[in-house]
């Protein structure tokens, strides 16, 4: 075999290891094979081998990125039906990567989210608002107002748009087309006679992507004729609207701003609402974090309850930061990321070929929980894994929850202030009461977030 000695889990005839992986969950199954095969195994489907590979020690080699490169394919490639070459879904060597990476670096940098930080808390009072007024039993579904902060926030600082979702029971049109396509490709999987079952989902997909395209560059269209001028803006569509790449001397052009648009979307609101959502379940299974979190917050933002956090204080809530990055180890919102080799490959030490382009996915849920990293009790939620000299002692490349190299992800400081925020904002106000004894079940759509995780709140006694 040409993968030779990699593991490989029992095949069946002609669909290899396609139908034996979990559908439903197939990151929690691949996880489980990592634990019983090892650091590095491979499956077949269907004629296409995917290597999966989750030990430190290779992860680190294979983030070397003179050999490697982020590859999209699978369930990514079909997410370009939305994404289109944004971002996320383009493939390195296509002009608007590069174009769009070096326009897009100014707004997604630290100076960057000092005049969206306004905009956050806006929507961040929205969110503990609705909270406050809630009835002594009224339950929260947590990832479902995470969602809609993260949604809002992402839409107020991209673009200047209100989704206003605490001002309605379902969501915005436009999450109801997102959320049903990503469903639909996330269903496709190539199998036989699939496209016969699945014509009525591909013709809504269809639909729902020509209604959300529609919406976006009307948004852009609007943005370019306002008298207002592009320039008085201070969004992410503005940046978009003026950047020129000093490479080329280009901008980008509207149909792929749009793509951007759709694709801050996708990452805005799948990824951080599952950070904020694992966080609060830690919190609530730990008292001892949760009170030294109180004590930070009470610190930091002082003692008036409906202060308005400044972006330095945010800055200096690192007991939090500690907080969130211990949850992005343990349940990373993006579980996997794709890449392949540029030429043939011998890794491990001479152990493994890589054929060139071999699609290799690194398993971040494995990485994160690997022994020789994190020690013989990997699975225990411990913050003082990222206290300032544990990160110092610690090797590179062994926590992933971004990705890796000028593929990993642009907005990685976006997200991290939005948490911190928005946590700092619902700890200074109020007690979490976790009534149903929630124990974590982990859904999987292009993500990893909680379901059904429901909690209640109080005011904070301790502060009136
Ligand atoms: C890429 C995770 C929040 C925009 C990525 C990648 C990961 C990731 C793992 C690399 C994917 C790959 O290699 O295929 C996360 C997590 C987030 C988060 C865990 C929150 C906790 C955000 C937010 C935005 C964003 C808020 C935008 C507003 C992007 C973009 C890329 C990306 C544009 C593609 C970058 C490129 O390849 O040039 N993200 N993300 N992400 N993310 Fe995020």
């Amino acid at each position: 075999n040409r993968l030779d000695p990699i593991p490989q889990p029992p095949t069946k005839p002609v669909v290899g290891n396609m139908l034996s992986l979990d559908s439903a969950a197939p990151v929690q199954h691949l996880t489980r094979l990592a634990k019983e095969l090892g650091p590095i195994f491979w499956l077949d489907m269907m004629g296409s081998p995917i290597v999966v590979v989750s030990g430190h020690d290779l992860v680190d080699e294979l983030s070397d990125e003179k050999r490697f490169d982020k590859t999209v394919r699978g369930a990514l490639r079909r997410v370009r039906a939305v994404g289109g070459d944004g971002l996320f879904t383009a493939d390195t060597r296509e002009p608007n990567w590069s174009k769009a990476h070096n326009i897009l670096l100014q707004p997604f940098g630290n100076r960057a989210m000092q005049s969206y930080h306004p905009s956050m808390v806006d929507i961040a009072e929205q969110l503990v608002n609705k909270w406050e007024r809630l009835n002594a039993d009224d339950e929260i579904d947590v990832v479902h107002d995470m969602t809609a902060l993260t949604l809002d926030t992402i839409g107020l600082c991209g673009f200047d748009y209100r989704f206003n979702s605490f001002y309605r029971r379902d969501y915005h049109p436009f999450v109801e087309s997102l959320v049903r396509s990503l469903e639909t490709i996330m269903m496709t999987r190539g199998l036989p006679f699939e496209q016969l079952w699945m014509q009525k989902r591909r013709k809504t997909l269809g639909e729902d992507v020509a209604f959300m395209n529609k919406m976006v560059d009307e948004i852009i269209a609007e943005r370019r004729k306002s008298a207002e001028g592009i320039d008085d803006k201070k969004d992410m569509l503005a940046a978009m609207m003026t950047g020129v790449d000093r490479a080329t001397g280009e901008q980008l052009d509207d149909v792929n701003i749009r793509y951007q648009i759709n694709t801050f979307l996708i990452a805005g609101h799948e990824t951080t609402s599952g950070l904020l959502s694992c966080t609060i379940y830690a919190l609530l299974k730990h008292p001892d974090i949760l009170k030294k979190a109180y004590d930070e917050v009470d610190r930091v933002f002082g003692p008036d309850v409906n202060a308005k956090p400044t972006y330095q204080q945010v800055t200096q809530l690192t007991y939090i930061t500690q907080i969130l990055k211990e949850a992005l180890r343990l349940w990373p919102p993006a579980p996997a990321y794709g890449i392949s080799p540029l030429k043939d490959e011998v890794i491990g030490g001479g152990k493994y070929r890589l054929r060139k382009g071999t699609f290799t996915t690194i398993l971040v849920t494995a990485l994160h929980r690997d022994p020789s990293v994190w020690g013989p009790n990997p699975d225990a939620f411990d913050p003082e894994n990222f206290s300032r000299e544990a990160e110092a002692k610690r090797p590179i490349n062994a926590w992933k929850p971004f990705g890796n190299g000028q593929r990993a992800c642009i907005g990685r400081g976006f997200a991290m202030h939005e948490a911190a925020l928005a946590l700092g904002m619902i700890l200074q106000r109020f007690k979490l009461i976790d009534h149903q004894r929630y124990q974590m079940h982990l859904k999987e759509t292009l993500t990893m977030k909680p379901e059904g995780f429901k909690i209640k709140v109080r005011p904070r006694a301790d502060r009136e």
